[in-house]
């Protein structure tokens, strides 16, 4: 059930906000890119809610759930989460994710968790080189082996990248997504790329309520998928699902998720709370053509 053009038009305009007439075109292109690739609002959820909180926010979410067919939808929750949301979730469109995995399969990595462990507890998607873990230490290189080890798993991979403001000021975003992607993806066969996911998350946007103009996130994520046209071909270009994230939330997401190469969310603080998550989601269910 795609909703039409102008329903959409209207809700935007009971919720006090008008989409741009530049926002109206990059709209409909963005409306035939989604023939080719998947749409996916994705939470993430940090380091927040126990088992017993997860189970009740579940229980309010799937009651606000929109029927029909709908945009991919996944949230990642912290490990000890995870099987209160996959049995919560069983029976619904909602997939589960982990927030972050070990590059080694096995072993002695005390407190470590395998890919292998989340794909058998019902994950389907696990973040990786998330700015936070990045600033505890994680590095490419790091990045680069859960990749593969993910991958090999069966896990979709959420990649995430992105610059800090000084860098953005400094005008290097673009040298530096185009590093940390190709660092990322070392080794990455063409047959393989389009089970990972990318996430652009400027580092000044992530939970400090600062946004990135949809302009600014749609320069970026157009050219990260500039960067996998000339390593992974057009059609692979085409078809992968490029995200954005940095408080993105019910307010401005409609127009993001207009950008013809933004296909979806990565939303921290806005998905813990169902109802927010929700409108985000009804955002990204944009008409197609
Ligand atoms: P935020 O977090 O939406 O709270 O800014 C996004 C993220 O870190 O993935």
């Amino acid at each position: 059930q795609v909703v039409p053009t102008y329903l959409l038009r209207v809700r935007t305009c009971l919720r006090g906000g008008r989409a741009s007439p530049a926002c109206r075109i990059a709209e409909r292109e963005r409306g035939m890119n989604r023939k080719y690739r998947k749409t996916l609002i994705a939470g993430n959820w940090k380091m927040n809610k126990t088992p017993t909180q997860t189970k009740a926010f579940m229980t309010e979410l799937k009651g606000l759930l929109p029927k029909g067919r709908w945009c991919d939808i996944a949230l990642c929750v912290p490990a000890v989460c995870i099987p209160a949301a996959v049995r919560a979730m069983r029976e619904t469109r909602v997939a589960i994710g982990a927030e972050n995995c070990s590059a080694h399969t096995a072993g002695a990595y005390t407190g470590e968790i395998a890919a292998d462990m989340l794909v058998d507890a019902g994950c389907k998607y696990v973040i990786l080189g998330h700015s936070e873990r990045r600033a505890m230490g994680e590095t490419d290189a790091d990045v680069n082996a859960k990749l593969h080890t993910a991958l090999d798993a069966g896990l979709i991979p959420i990649v995430c990248c992105g610059e800090t403001l000084a860098q953005r000021e400094s005008g290097v975003t673009e040298e530096w997504i185009t590093m940390q992607i190709k660092l990322a993806l070392a080794g990455v066969p063409e047959e393989k790329i389009r089970r990972i996911v990318i996430a652009y998350e400027p580092i000044w946007a992530i939970g400090t309520g600062e946004t990135a103009t949809p302009e600014q996130a749609e320069e970026v994520c157009q050219h990260i998928r500039t960067i996998i046209r000339k390593r992974f071909g057009s059609k692979n270009a085409r078809a992968m699902t490029i995200l954005y994230g940095g408080s993105m939330n019910e307010k401005n997401a409609f127009e993001l998720l207009a950008q013809p190469d933004i296909d979806g969310g990565l939303i921290g603080g806005a998905s813990l709370v169902p109802e927010k998550f929700v409108r985000i989601i009804e955002d990204a269910n944009q008409p197609v053509g």
